[in-house]
This record gives structure tokens, C-alpha cells and sequence, in this order.
């Protein structure tokens, strides 16, 4: 059972707004706080570089809770700046070639879209889209019907960044693992929102970010190489971190996932998505994924009652994110007038999932996404602003 009373004491930031934004970046907590400034405060005082060293062995730990954090081992976690930049290191790894095949989804999101489209432009790669079953997640039927020797790699979003949909990821697994394809796991919307676990799901990489449901800081994320799969990926760019030994005419590659990590980071970002992680499986990511998701049923099932306001959540099981549209008013347009009353939601574009934005004949959406510190009187007064607005 989850104290909520506590999580919101540890969150500076409830006391200012109503916070619908955990998908697009959440509030951080007071650990995470601490874990940065006391990294800051350092680096003012002493010197960069002499800070490092002094918190070496600390930066070190992220890498095992961050394992811990989805089942996997410390060397298999790589740091980035991004979810994008994670996923672009393997996805450009991957050895491509023309003809070979990508199954990929609806919902796929812009970056990794476009990433797609570029190397079918470079390399001729084939990338086919897997239809939906009727309740919006990847149809895996369909998917194992389109696999055939020429498909060379499985992507996967778990969680879409514009809807409530979570996607089967561990049935994808097992259609992947069944026929020896490489598969990469989108878990940006989904690590620190509900249990991810790599054996359980069997996914080959993941890629994930700090800033959303995981409560930590912008401008950090993370990658997971599972180790056998290590040396089948070919890194897109090779420096001092990726390759440690570099002898006039020779260099060696690291021998862990760290070899797709660049050697200059921001530690404080380190040290505070350590600390979003640790916290986060302090309060447990069961007891989380229970709360988030029962607020946003919650708030669908009361947004639904108001007339002109259309909920347009797909999935069989639907987390915490709650799309929705307003007949004749744009989505910005309703953002910025919660944002007056200091309520903070975001808006979903053709450009964030092209394809399924495209598909479905949708512009732009209202997204509410909700994290266990919200409260059901956020919501009542969230649904009294919509009443007011729509
Ligand atoms: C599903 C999904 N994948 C990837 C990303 C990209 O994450 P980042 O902005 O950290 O690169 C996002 C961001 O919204 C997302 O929602």
C-alpha cells in the first residue's frame, strides 16, 4: 500500500501544480534533489574532474540499480544522454543490410520512425508495419505470420508515448526468441510505470529515460545489451570509453555494454537517475504501477461523463496515460488554459507516433498521465477544469 501523504512530502513540486505530465517528465523527488546537488555542490567547491574521482565509486553503483532496476546485470547497462541516443547507438549497430527486413508497430515513435525511413533510404532495409488487434496493442498472430528468414530484427514500443496502450512485450519475446531474430524494446514510457524484467520479457536490448515515470532528471537515460547478444552489434562510433586500449595502430573494444556509452556525461544526471531508480523500487513497482493505473481509470471513466470530451485510450490493459480531444477546441489551446489554473498536461501531434496518429485520423490529442503521488482530488479538481473548459 502505497503512502502517498510521504510521496507527495518528497516531491517539492506538488505544492505548486497539479502534475498530468509524468510522461513527458515527471516531478523529481527529494532524493534524486539531493543526489544532484550534493554531486554540484562538489563540483563548485573542488573542481570537476576531482569530483569525478571522488564519486567514482558512486557513479559505479548506478550501473547495478539500474540493473537491478530490470533484472538484468550491471554489465549489461550502457548511460546516454537520451532514450533517443540509447536506442539509436544499437538500432545503428545492428548489421543491416539491403533486403533485411525490420517488423516493427503502429505506434512506433517519431525518432525511431524517422531512424527507420533513413536507413531504408542508406542501407534498403524493408520496414513492415505489424497490424493491431482490435484493441489497439500489436497483434503478435500477425506478427509471427510475417516472419520469415529475410526479418533481421523486432522493435517494439512496450508503452506508446500517445496512449494507454501496454503492449505484450514478453508474447513478442517469445516469438522472437522461437525464431532466433534480434529484438529491441522501446521502454521509455514504461520503466519506473510498471515491472519490466529483460529475462521475463526476453528481449535482447531496451532503451529507456530517466525524466518520465522514473522521476529522475532530463538528459540522462539508458540502454540494456543483453551479454550474448554483445558482439553481434558492430558500434556506429568507437572513443576513448568505447574502446580504453588504443595503441598507435590498434584499439580493443570494451567488453561490456558500456563500449556504446561516450566517456564525457553530465554524473550529476548520473547520480540522480541512480537515485530515481532506488527510489522508486523502495516505494515497490508493483504497488506504483497499481496506483497509476487505477488514477487513470479514474479519470477517463469521469472525463467521459463530460459531454463534447471524447477519451480516445486504446489497450486491453491501459496504464496510466489518458488521451483525449475536445470537439472545436485544439489540444495546445486546452493545455494552456490548465496551465492557468496550474495544472500541467501535454498534447500529442501526428509528429509523436506518425503512423498510428495517421491511422487512426487523429490531429492532436489532450495527454494526462498520472504517477502514484497524484491524488483523486487532482483529479476532481482536473475534471472540474475540464467541465469548465470543454
Ligand atoms: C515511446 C517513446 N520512445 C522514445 C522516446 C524518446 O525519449 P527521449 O526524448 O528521452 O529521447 C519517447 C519520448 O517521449 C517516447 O515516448
Amino acid at each position: 500500500m502505497i503512502d502517498v501523504a510521504s510521496l507527495r512530502a518528497d516531491t517539492p513540486g506538488t505544492q505548486n501544480v497539479i502534475h498530468l505530465d509524468n510522461a513527458g517528465a515527471s516531478l523529481m523527488p527529494q532524493p534524486v534533489i539531493d543526489a544532484m546537488s550534493r554531486y554540484i555542490d562538489h563540483e563548485i567547491g573542488y573542481g570537476g574532474d576531482e569530483t569525478h574521482r571522488a564519486f567514482a565509486s558512486e557513479i559505479d553503483g548506478v550501473y547495478g540499480t539500474l540493473a537491478d532496476l530490470i533484472g538484468a546485470r550491471a554489465r549489461e547497462v550502457a548511460l546516454s544522454d537520451s532514450a533517443t541516443r540509447a536506442w539509436d547507438m544499437v538500432f545503428y549497430s545492428m548489421p543491416l543490410h539491403e533486403g533485411d527486413r525490420i517488423l516493427t508497430t503502429t505506434t512506433e515513435y517519431v525518432s525511431n520512425w524517422v531512424a527507420y525511413l533513413h536507413l531504408r533510404e542508406r542501407r534498403g532495409i524493408i520496414v513492415d508495419v505489424v497490424p493491431n488487434s482490435a484493441t489497439g496493442e500489436i497483434d503478435v498472430e500477425a506478427l509471427e505470420s510475417m516472419v520469415d528468414p529475410s526479418v533481421k530484427l523486432i522493435t517494439l514500443n512496450h508503452v506508446p508515448t500517445n496512449s494507454a496502450v501496454v503492449n505484450p512485450a514478453q508474447e513478442v519475446g517469445r516469438v522472437a526468441r522461437d525464431h532466433g531474430i534480434p529484438y529491441l524494446l522501446d521502454a521509455c514510457q514504461s520503466v519506473g510505470q510498471l515491472p519490466v524484467n529483460v529475462d521475463e520479457i526476453g528481449c535482447d536490448m531496451l532503451t529507456t529515460t530517466s525524466r518520465k515515470f522514473l522521476r529522475g532528471p532530463r538528459g540522462v537515460g539508458f540502454l540494456y545489451v543483453r551479454s550474448e547478444f554483445l558482439e553481434r552489434l558492430d558500434p556506429v562510433f568507437v572513443e576513448l570509453r568505447t574502446a580504453p586500449v588504443v595503441l598507435p595502430n590498434r584499439y580493443e573494444l570494451r567488453d561490456d555494454a558500456r563500449r556504446f556509452e561516450t566517456w564525457e556525461k553530465s554524473y550529476a544526471n548520473v547520480l540522480g537517475l541512480g537515485a530515481a531508480a532506488g527510489y522508486a523500487m523502495g516505494i515497490g513497482i508493483d504497488a506504483i504501477w497499481a496506483r497509476i493505473r487505477g488514477l487513470a481509470a479514474t479519470a477517463r471513466g469521469m472525463l467521459d461523463e463530460i459531454g463534447g470530451v471524447t477519451v480516445r485510450d486504446l489497450g486491453a490493459v491501459k496504464g496510466g496515460i489518458v488521451t483525449f480531444e475536445v470537439e472545436g477546441l485544439p489540444a495546445v489551446e486546452i493545455r494552456d488554459l490548465l496551465s492557468e489554473r496550474s495544472i500541467n498536461v501535454s498534447t500529442v501531434t501526428p509528429l509523436s507516433a506518425p503512423v498510428d496518429m495517421h491511422e487512426r485520423r487523429i490531429d492532436n490529442l489532450v495527454r494526462a498521465s498520472f504517477h502514484a503521488f497524484n491524488t483523486e482530488e487532482e483529479i476532481e479538481e482536473f475534471v472540474r477544469a475540464m467541465r469548465a473548459i470543454a
